[in-house]
């Protein structure tokens, strides 16, 4: 089975980590993809964003990080991967993945989206918080990898 992990990665957390951790063996091959959200605005390049999870991540054998420029669909299909997977952090999540899963299925039947709850300790991160911290300088231990920690702060001189 392969499969997609999509998402804007701005910058990656211990939230997307743990999926990554839980869910990569689990298939036989396992893609990141670094892919835009509407009309979201970013902090760090997509190149910078690929670059914070491959230092983030220990050796994976299966695992291949690419950067996306059109539908999520389309890369599905193009590597031919059986499902899209997205991690569940609250209830608040769950009518966009719907939204996002449903449109999905209209565009390709043949691909499941795949939901996997975020570990509870999780859920209250995200990158748009995370990012607030560091603007603020607060203490990011625990939220990202030191890497993420070092990006965030040298962008903040
Ligand atoms: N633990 C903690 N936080 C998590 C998490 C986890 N397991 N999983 C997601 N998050 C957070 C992220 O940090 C992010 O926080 P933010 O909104 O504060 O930045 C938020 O949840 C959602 O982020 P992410 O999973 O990166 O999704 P996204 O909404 O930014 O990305 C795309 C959505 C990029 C996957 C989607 O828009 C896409 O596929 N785009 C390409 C074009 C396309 O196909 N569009 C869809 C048409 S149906």
């Amino acid at each position: 089975m392969i499969a997609v992990y999509p998402g804007s990665f701005d910058p990656i957390t211990v939230g997307h980590i743990d999926i990554i951790q839980r869910m990569s063996s689990k298939f036989e091959e396992f893609h990141i993809l670094v892919a835009k959200s509407g009309d979201k605005e970013y902090f760090f390049s997509e190149e910078e964003r690929v670059d914070l999870i491959k230092g983030a991540l220990p050796k994976i054998s299966n695992l291949k990080i690419h950067i996306g420029s059109g539908l999520t669909i389309d890369f599905a299909k193009k590597i031919k991967a059986d499902c899209i997977l997205r991690g569940l952090r609250a209830i608040s999540d769950f009518e966009y993945e719907m939204a996002m899963a449903n449109m999905n299925k209209k565009l390709a039947a043949e691909i499941e989206t795949l939901i996997v709850f975020a570990s509870p300790q999780h859920h209250f991160i995200s990158s748009r918080l995370v990012k607030e911290v560091a603007r603020h300088g607060g203490d990011l231990s625990g939220l990202v990898p030191p890497i993420v920690e070092q990006a965030l702060m040298k962008k903040q001189e």
